[in-house]
């Protein structure tokens, strides 16, 4: 697989293509599954529906892999957390943590819960080309707990780094309790099939480079850790969106380093590129543009020419994004010859 072969730094005969949320609602296939299974969550816990919108990217727009169709809140939600998605205003919990007692209540083995997750899995690897690569997925725990101590999406992340400044014992027992489960859910992704893992840190940018890399980054590199150590032959992508200012602390055991849009990256292939292969990092909204679409990723093809790259974007795609244009830059990389 031409993905797993960049992830390990191995030649490639082109730059290996995915994109962030490829699969969404800016494909009418995907809106008409959605119908079908009534609501989001019932589309991810529906394995035969779910396998259906993580195979349609692939087949739309020819990416080279596919990524596992669910959501990083659904751990939350099995460790107990009462969640629901609302139109125009994200996803919610009902009972944010605030005490000991919530955290106590909280299930300590939700990743025997993900079943429907592994079953998608299972349908999905039975159906995919044997050439393109098939990517589960975790959010990373600081991110997963400023949902579950917000109880919903935040600007300022006031109440999870009030706990930080005040209760940081507490605040990292709510990371210890997720990453138990984080390093269990990735390994049963890994038995049910995926050929990647990426762990999606992204609210990184809500903390300052230290609380940053003690209560987010440290968790993230233990589960990299526990995975390469158990299934070296799985790469492991992580991305943590928004630390361009501290890319100098980032090290670890994993493969690929996600590059988001606001960190330029010719930074992160000075910084990083030598260890890790650097994935990312067209802004999402360059796509509404076709000329400034392709401006950017000749540009970035240009500077990656020789390092270890996989091309996507610095965040995912978003729901009015025209067709022809993604299709158009899937294309448009795959075909890229430099000059
Ligand atoms: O195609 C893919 O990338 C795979 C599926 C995927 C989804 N969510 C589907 C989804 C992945 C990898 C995610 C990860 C995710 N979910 C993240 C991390 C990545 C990132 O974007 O930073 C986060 C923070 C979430 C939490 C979440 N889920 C939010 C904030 C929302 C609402 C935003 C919105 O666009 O409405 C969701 C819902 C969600 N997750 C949708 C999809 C396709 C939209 C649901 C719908 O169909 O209405």
């Amino acid at each position: 697989m031409v993905f797993i072969d960049a992830c390990f730094k191995k030649y490639t005969p082109y730059t290996p293509v995915w994109l962030m949320r490829q699969a969404g609602r800016y494909l009418d296939e995907y809106k008409e599954v959605r119908k079908q299974a009534g609501d989001f969550l019932s589309l991810c816990k529906n394995p035969k529906l779910a396998s259906k919108v993580t195979l349609q990217p692939v087949e739309i727009l020819n990416v080279d892999a596919a990524i596992l169709f669910s959501d990083i809140l659904v751990v939350p939600f099995e460790m107990g957390m009462d969640l629901g998605f609302f139109a125009g205003e994200g996803p919610k919990f009902a009972n944010p943590i605030s005490s000991a007692q919530d955290l106590m209540k909280l299930n300590e083995n939700a990743y025997e819960k993900l079943n429907y997750v592994y079953d998608t899995i299972a349908l999905t690897r039975q159906n995919l080309a044997k050439d393109k690569a098939l990517i589960g997925f975790c959010g990373a725990p600081w991110t997963l707990a400023t949902y579950m101590i917000e109880g919903e999406g935040s600007k300022t992340y006031a109440k999870s780094k009030r706990m930080l400044y005040q209760n940081p014992n507490f605040l990292h027992k709510i990371l210890q309790k997720i990453t138990y489960n984080l390093k269990h859910y990735l390994e049963a992704q890994i038995q049910a099939g995926v050929n990647a893992v990426m762990v999606f840190d992204s609210w990184a940018s809500a903390l300052e480079g230290d609380s940053y890399l003690k209560f987010g980054w440290q968790y993230c590199k233990e589960i990299a850790e526990f995975i390469k150590t158990k299934y070296p032959h799985i790469p492991v992508i992580l991305f943590p969106k928004g630390i361009a200012g501290f890319l100098d602390k980032i090290d670890g055991n994993f493969d690929v380093f996600g590059v988001d849009w606001s960190t330029p990256l010719s930074l992160a292939k000075e910084k990083l590129g030598a260890k890790y292969t650097l994935q990312g990092n067209l802004e999402p909204c360059r796509m509404y543009a076709k000329d400034a679409m392709l401006k950017g990723a000749k540009e970035i093809l240009d500077l990656m020419q020789g390092s270890a790259h996989i091309f996507n974007l610095g965040h995912g795609m978003l729901p009015d994004l025209p067709r022809e244009n993604v299709i158009a830059l899937v294309e448009f990389i795959h075909n890229y010859k430099h000059s």
